[in-house]
């Protein structure tokens, strides 16, 4: 069984989350789901064996144990699986691949185990593997509702029902290597030590509901300044950790600065996001798209 998802990114962040085991998360999130993402098959078989973009992964390896833990929670002790996932874009650079990973596997597994689940339950299910995995069940924009139960069941994902063709997402490239710090630590980390993380849930509502008034009225200066205010915001509550997280590399930020640059001085309009990694996600309208692609060098 062969299933495709999505790999996506969050316009509105999750950071944190108020149960660790379930990936509840502390406040709702956003995203808008890129065109790539994660093919994932899986067949039963005589062992577990777990293939990663055409490479056989050892027992021991950490992706290995991921998946197959996760797998875990729906198997029977003698079910071993033949598990591959080819991914689009870098695995685990900060690029969103965990996110469409988990979507894939979950997609994949209903399939084989033929469960028939709708996609609210798919993405509870993903959510466990991933918390932004609940969101790449579906394209376009997607919201994820914190829910307020401790069982999870109302911590799932659902459609906007919005269209923007012009919206444009690039990847820039700053580091392919695997991160320091994997999302999860990162957060555990942030909400015990980060003094500036009481902050985070205010900022949170405050730019979500902005955030949907740019996608409402398709204000895409809103929409820009928003998702770079909420992941600045994001990056501060980490920065404040103990001892402190960041993910930049000196060519982040610099990268930083050519956007404000170009921005501010030369009028281009002009946005970005970042996650748990190096790398910039660049936002714009399509009627730029020639001048970015001449700007940046372009995943
Ligand atoms: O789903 P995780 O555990 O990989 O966490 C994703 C966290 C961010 O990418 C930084 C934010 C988000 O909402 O996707």
């Amino acid at each position: 069984m062969t299933a495709f998802a999505p790999a996506n990114i969050a316009l509105i962040k999750y950071w944190g989350k108020r149960n660790n085991e379930l990936n509840l998360p502390v406040t709702s999130s956003l995203s808008l789901s890129l065109d790539k993402g994660t093919h994932t098959t899986v067949k039963f078989a005589t062992e577990d064996a777990v293939w990663l973009n055409g490479n056989r992964l050892g027992p021991d390896d950490a992706f290995t144990k991921r998946l197959l833990t996760f797998c875990d929670r729906f198997r029977d002790k003698n079910c071993p699986l033949h598990i591959e996932t080819v991914n689009e874009i870098p695995t685990a650079a900060g690029f969103a691949s965990s996110s469409s990973g988990f979507a894939a596997l979950v997609l994949a597994l209903n399939e084989l185990f033929g469960w028939n689940h709708d996609r609210k339950t798919l993405s509870i299910l993903a959510r466990l593997g991933s918390g932004s995995a609940s969101r790449s069940l579906y394209s376009g924009f997607v919201e994820w509702h914190a829910g307020v139960r401790d069982d999870g069941l109302d911590s799932y994902s659902e459609p906007l029902n919005i269209e923007w063709p012009e919206l444009q997402i690039g990847l820039v490239m700053i580091s392919d290597k695997q991160k320091p710090i994997d999302s999860r630590m990162a957060m555990r980390r942030t909400v015990e030590t980060s003094t500036l993380y009481k902050a985070w849930p205010e900022q949170v509502a405050k730019d979500l509901a902005l955030m949907k008034e740019a996608l409402n009225s398709k204000n895409f200066t809103l929409l820009g300044q928003t998702a770079e205010t909420n992941a600045l915001a994001m990056h501060a509550t980490m920065a404040a950790s103990v001892p402190s997280i960041l993910y930049w590399q000196p060519e982040t930020v610099a990268t930083m600065h050519k956007i404000w640059q170009l921005r501010n001085k030369e009028g281009l309009n002009i946005y970005f996001t970042m996650d748990a990694g190096p790398n910039i996600k660049l936002l714009y309208e399509k009627k730029d798209s020639a001048a970015v692609a001449e700007l940046f060098n372009l995943a």
